[in-house]
């Protein structure tokens, strides 16, 4: 059975469009947990568009379940890691013009700079997970680099366009899964699983986390909305 990491970063979105104090990203980590959250990740983007600093530094303290970061390779963000402390780190590409995270780490091309990161992390006492492509040269310099886990992205199979293409997207994460089996890595899997095409990927053998965001946020707040005006109704009458 795959365990569920709960991204609160679009919490911090909504709060940082208003650049206010709710919605507190700290609640919804201890919403999430009630929940059945296995693991609260949060991206700390070096734009510092959705979590802040403080955000981090707060759930470090009252996250009860494991605290996965996402970070760049950068080393500012590995010192940040390496102070804070969260239970794992999941090395993340990062653009900032991207709207999203897009693609995987990608390793080959960066072995020397993501090799010095993950360093850096394993002596503090971090589990380092990267966040690649489910292709079979990422994997492999992933191994090299003796990490404890890889997050496959699975952005493609989310964005395929017919049951075929989502088939055959499906069947390389399920090759990609294997290898990182056999090479007795944790197996993650994330970015832009829903609840309609969330289950092939849990079904996978040996599928340790899924990290999952925008469709839980999304709806949340729709599941929310009417509840929400009706308290709102309320003191109007
Ligand atoms: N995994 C990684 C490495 C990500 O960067 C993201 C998005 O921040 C996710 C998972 C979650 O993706 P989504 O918000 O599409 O569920």
């Amino acid at each position: 059975m795959a365990t569920l990491g709960v991204n609160i970063d679009h919490v911090a979105t909504i709060r940082q469009a208003r650049r206010t104090v709710e919605p507190d990203p700290v609640w919804a980590a201890a919403l999430a947990e009630l929940g059945g959250a296995d693991a609260i990740t949060v991206h700390l983007r070096e734009d510092r568009r959705h979590i802040q600093d403080r955000d981090l530094e707060v759930l470090r303290q009252t996250v009860q379940v494991r605290l996965n970061l996402e970070a760049a390779i950068a080393p500012a963000m590995i010192e940040i890691a390496c102070r804070v402390r969260p239970d794992q780190v999941t090395l993340v590409p990062e653009r900032r013009e991207e709207i999203t995270t897009e693609g995987g780490l990608d390793v080959v091309a960066q072995k020397t700079a993501t090799a010095a990161a993950v360093r850096r992390l394993q002596e503090a006492g971090i589990v380092v997970s990267l966040f690649i492509d489910p292709a079979a040269p990422q994997i492999d310099a992933a191994v090299d680099l003796g990490v404890e886990a890889v997050e496959l992205h699975t952005g493609c199979y989310a964005n395929a366009t017919s049951d075929r293409e989502r088939h055959e997207q499906l069947v390389e994460l399920s090759r990609a899964a294997a290898m990182v089996r056999q090479a007795r890595l944790t197996l993650n899997a994330g970015h832009g699983l829903t609840y309609r095409n969330v289950v092939p990927v849990a079904r996978l053998e040996g599928m340790g986390e899924l990290n999952i965001g925008h469709s839980i946020v999304a709806r949340a707040v729709l599941v929310g909305l009417t509840q929400a005006v009706r308290e709102m109704r309320a003191l109007l009458t």
